[in-house]
């Protein structure tokens, strides 16, 4: 295994640089192996020219050797040496190289079989990254280079992707830029007047249509079916299993209100994951969604749908990712396109109604509500009526134990100060070191900081609990959150039920419950949100006076209403 140098470059205009890059253009000559960017994504090059460094380069990518490599090259003229060339490559050529364009020609006998898969026909890309030109330019040979990650993963758009993927399986890596584009070069097959598109990306069928018109332009099934069993692919790349995150990848396919109602109604669920546009993603778990970017901005879908992949194995938890169905246009066909492939064309029609309630729901409810207000007893009643809640205050407690990481967090913000002599927490001290700063900044900011740790642990807990809840055959359970908003998990719920009730009885239970004078109980409900923040931002509001049996009733309301499962 070689020992991998990593060298940061930019824009490989500095005399460093420069020096880098003749250090790198050596290594291909001589045999290595060179990770380098390129618009499209990362590439790991070696000379195309020799055998043995294709062979190292499906030894070190973990890739069968019968899926061809493309060779990149730094100027047009040199492709009549490796390949036969014909007045349409030309013209393509003019029209968009440098750029994401990979073209499938006649091959010349000096590109080794092992480059191509043991095919007649060689893939050549002319890529427009500067250090990319720079690289082959000084090698003076055309540099095979396949998508940078090991096989099975998702082709590497960042230098963090790389180091992650070839470390210790190259000689370097020139770690630049987020890649601009973000999907793999469109490959094309030349085909007397007309061309074929294999794989989609940059340059677009719209692209090429403007330049060769609609009746020269075709797209091989490939691209927009599963296709299984005898089929031989043109592109052999295109048989292998693509990369999929760990969880299942489901496409949803209705109408607009269709797409958003199932979207909200598996938003509780903790096995679920969501990639969706930029313009919902506040409306879904935080934790659990990610976004390819706007509804109409295909060109960052395609800059960031990698990374997502790649992300949705860092969630725990998740079994299945939902996912939006981009626009065909454009660059969205080479979105959809790897898309599709992660999701292995699992498409869900939601016009379907026996196939979408075959689907399990999860409802997570919230209760909150302010001081005094009996959300206590609400949630005593749910658990009577078969669904289990979990005090978060209970939570807050446990999280905090000795040894536990929330305790430990708070101990690096605060300083051990707030520490009992026994490793416990001061509660009362990190009150003080918070509440008792005057500087009304710090306070804010202090506080802000406490909240961040708190509601992350805490946050945590309660998905496992949900989890747990789920797997034991629970299809809703209930969390009991003072701080339901302000810790963000309002987007994790099914459903939010706010409990109010007369400031009278509030006052009058908060003093004999916290034995505290009338004027402290008076400031500590003026210090939080009002009956009309609950009425505004909760599905239902349930006023607790003290009557149990009001109370039962509205409980089992909400049940025959049917808005969350039981
Ligand atoms: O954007 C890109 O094209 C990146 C950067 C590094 O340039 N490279 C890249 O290479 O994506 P790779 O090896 O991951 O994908 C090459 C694709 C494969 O699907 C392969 O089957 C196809 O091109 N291909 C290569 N040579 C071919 C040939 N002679 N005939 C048909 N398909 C070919
Ligand atoms: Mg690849």
């Amino acid at each position: 295994m070689p020992n991998t140098e990593i060298i940061s470059v930019t824009t490989g205009t500095t005399e460093s640089e420069q020096q880098s890059l003749h250090r790198a253009a050596n290594c291909i000559r001589a045999g290595g192996l060179v990770v380098f960017p390129t618009e499209t994504v990362y590439g790991l090059g070696g000379n195309a020219l020799d055998a043995e460094a294709a062979r190292k380069i499906y030894a070190a990518k973990g890739r069968p050797s019968d899926n061809p490599l493309i060779i990149h090259i730094a100027d047009v003229d040199w492709a009549e040496a490796y390949c036969h060339t014909t007045a349409l490559f030309y013209r393509l050529a003019t029209a968009f190289w440098p750029g994401p364009l990979t073209m499938i020609l006649p091959k010349r006998d000096c590109i080794p079989s092992s480059v191509t898969g043991g095919l007649d026909t060689v893939a050549v890309r002319l890529p427009s990254d500067p250090i990319a030109n720079a690289l082959i330019r000084l090698s003076g040979v055309p540099i095979a280079a396949p998508s940078a990650n090991l096989s099975g993963h998702p082709s590497p758009t960042t230098k963090e992707h790389v180091i992650g993927d070839l470390s210790e399986r190259v000689d370097m890596i020139l770690a630049g830029e987020p890649s601009e584009i973000g999907l793999e070069s469109t490959v094309i097959k030349l085909d007397g007047d007309d061309v074929i598109i294999l794989r989609p990306g940059g340059i677009t069928y719209e692209d090429l249509c403007a330049l060769l018109g609609e009746e020269h332009v075709r797209i091989d099934r490939i691209v927009t079916e599963k296709v299984t069993g005898e089929f031989k692919p043109l592109s052999p790349g295109m048989k292998y299993r693509h990369y999929a995150p760990n969880a299942a990848v489901v496409l949803l396919h209705g109408t607009e209100a269709q797409i958003t109602s199932f979207l909200q109604s598996h938003r509780g669920d903790p096995d679920v994951g969501f990639l969706v546009y930029e313009e919902e993603y506040e409306t879904l778990p935080a934790s659990r969604t990610l976004h390819m970017g706007r509804r109409d901005d295909p060109a960052m879908q395609a800059h960031r749908l990698f990374s997502c992949l790649r992300q949705f194995d860092e969630i725990p938890r998740i079994k299945t990712v939902f996912a939006r169905i981009p626009s065909r246009e454009g660059i969205g066909l080479a979105v959809y396109n790897r898309l599709a492939k992660a999701a292995g064309f699992t498409v869900l029609d939601l016009s379907d109604t026996d196939a979408v309630s075959a689907i399990p729901t999860f409802s997570v409810l919230g209760l909150t509500g302010g001081s005094g207000a009996g959300k206590g007893a609400v949630a005593a009643t749910l658990t009577a009526h078969g669904i289990p809640t979990l005090d978060t205050d209970r939570v807050s407690r446990l999280v905090c134990e000795v040894g536990q990481p929330c305790l430990r967090a708070l101990a690096e913000q605060f300083g051990d100060g707030i520490l009992c002599p026994d490793g416990s927490l001061d509660r009362a001290g990190l009150a003080a070191l918070v509440f008792g700063e005057s500087d009304p900044d710090k306070k804010a900011e202090k506080l802000a900081a406490l909240n961040r740790i708190t509601h992350h642990y805490i946050l945590e807990y309660a998905r496992d609990w949900l989890a747990e809840q789920r797997a034991a055959g629970c299809t809703a359970a209930c969390i009991d959150a003072p701080q339901l908003f302000e810790s963000g998990f309002d987007r994790e719920c099914s459903y939010i039920i706010g409990v109010t009730a007369d400031k009278e009885t509030r006052i009058a239970r908060i003093m004999t419950r916290d034995g505290i004078t009338r004027e402290k109980a008076e400031q500590r409900i003026a210090s939080q949100h009002d009956d009309a923040f609950f009425a505004a931002h909760c599905n239902t509001i349930i006023e607790n006076n003290g009557d149990l049996d009001a109370l039962d009733a509205a409980v089992r309301q909400l049940l025959a209403d049917g808005v969350f499962r039981r």
